[in-house]
């Protein structure tokens, strides 16, 4: 059987030029098993929410959501601020939320993933994020849990994941991932055959 290939938009909440996150995400990339594609979003490309558009958004919110919608699942990469998501991701999230009744989020398998250079991992910071995806219906795998601390000793001077821990743990984390995202939507030569349907 052919392996059913899995399309992932990755979301990282930082713009800094060094991020760990983003050299998580990267990470996560080279780690992946075979017929995973992983493309990146940039949320800084999004301009500040303002429901006064939200009938009318902005033409990067209507590719956003686009993209949402034609990924099989989302990778949040958050680093924590001040115990919680930056702005950025939040903002981001708020956007492809709406107008009311137009979510690009609902049933959407993700998953979550975060480094700091401190020592909890962004613990906080992805509880946070499980909370308010849980409100928009996202379907957030629960483990393992990627909770990447002491970045600058995991990471090299490049933004290489050079600790052998972590990197096994992002490789099963990933194929855990692809499970997921075939158990909330099963691929189409997975789902049941028509005439089995037409019986129901
Ligand atoms: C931080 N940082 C931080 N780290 C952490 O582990 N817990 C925290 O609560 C915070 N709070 C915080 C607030 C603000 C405003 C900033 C700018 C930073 C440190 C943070 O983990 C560090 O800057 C990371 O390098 C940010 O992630 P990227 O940009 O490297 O992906």
């Amino acid at each position: 059987m052919n392996t059913p290939t899995t399309h992932i938009l990755g979301i990282v909440g930082s713009l800094r030029r060094n991020s760990y996150n983003r050299a998580a995400l990267r990470a996560a990339v080279q780690l992946s098993p075979p017929g995973v594609t992983i493309e990146a979003f940039e949320v800084g490309d999004l301009p500040l929410f303002n429901q006064d558009q939200e009938s009318k958004p902005p033409i990067t919110v209507i590719d956003f959501k686009r993209k949402i919608r034609s990924a099989d699942a989302i990778l949040f990469v958050t680093p924590e601020y001040n115990h919680s998501i930056p702005g950025v991701l939040k903002n981001a999230i708020d956007w492809a939320s709406r107008p009311g009744g137009d979510s690009a989020w609902s049933g959407k398998p993700a998953a979550i993933m975060g480094a700091t250079p401190g020592n909890l991992g962004t613990v906080h910071a992805q509880s946070h994020l499980r909370q308010v995806l849980m409100s928009l219906d996202v379907k957030t795998m629960n483990q393992p849990e990627v909770l990447i601390s002491n970045a600058a000793e995991r990471f090299d001077d490049n933004g290489t994941l050079t600790h052998e821990a972590t990197k096994r743990l992002i490789q099963l984390f990933m194929e855990n991932l692809v499970r997921w995202t075939h158990l909330i939507a099963p691929p189409v030569s997975a789902a049941q055959p028509e005439r089995e349907l037409q019986l129901q």
